[in-house]
């Protein structure tokens, strides 16, 4: 159980993330978690933000480079030290990065697996305009970028194409990650 307001999740990830690129890389998977929760579990859509918010809560706390496998659970152990006490949570931040060892099955967990490259698929598709912003962008240039590997080859394919686990399509992912990001472009950069 996750008893925290929103802003409070946020101020205790200011307090372990200085990076403003990471900072704003997770305002991004918030946002999409959010647009994803209103359509898959509209009750919990503070939630779904939350887990977007701390996805990468360990960022610079854990050797990612060279160990993949301790991205996630070190976030866990972080929180557990912060007084957070949520398997579900937990879960699905250990299930963003597969390397971790921890699978996603539910709804919740392929949402986040598949926002977080999403989310810098669409800055990157962003950079592509002379004005670098998300408004330039267009769903059919998007999903035609998607088909081109090498183009942001970063940005997981599989891991975004799992949100159809949930029922929703590859295209529902890009029109809310393009409207989700859109509404908070001023705090992205974008
Ligand atoms: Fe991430």
């Amino acid at each position: 159980m996750l008893d925290m307001t929103r802003d409070e999740a946020f101020d205790l990830l200011k307090k372990h993330m200085e990076g403003e690129f990471y900072i704003e890389h997770s305002l991004s998977v918030e946002a999409i978690m959010r647009g994803l929760a209103k359509k898959l579990a509209p009750d919990q859509v503070d939630y779904w933000g939350i887990v977007g918010l701390w996805h990468d809560f360990d960022e610079e706390h854990c050797p990612w480079k060279e160990h993949l496998e301790t991205h996630g659970p070190t976030s866990v152990q972080m929180l557990k030290e912060e007084g957070i006490d949520d398997e579900v949570l937990f879960r699905a931040i250990c299930a963003h990065n597969p390397k971790s060892g921890v699978k996603a099955k539910s709804n919740l967990e392929y949402a986040v697996l598949a926002a977080d490259p999403m989310s810098g698929f669409l800055r990157a598709v962003a950079m592509i305009y002379p004005d670098k912003k998300l408004a330039s962008v267009k769903r059919k240039s998007v999903l035609k970028r998607f088909n081109e590997h090498r183009f942001a080859a970063g940005a997981n394919r599989d891991y975004m194409e799992a949100i159809e686990f949930t029922g929703l399509s590859l295209e529902d992912l890009v029109d809310v990650a393009m409207e989700e990001m859109g509404a908070i472009s001023d705090k992205i950069g974008l």
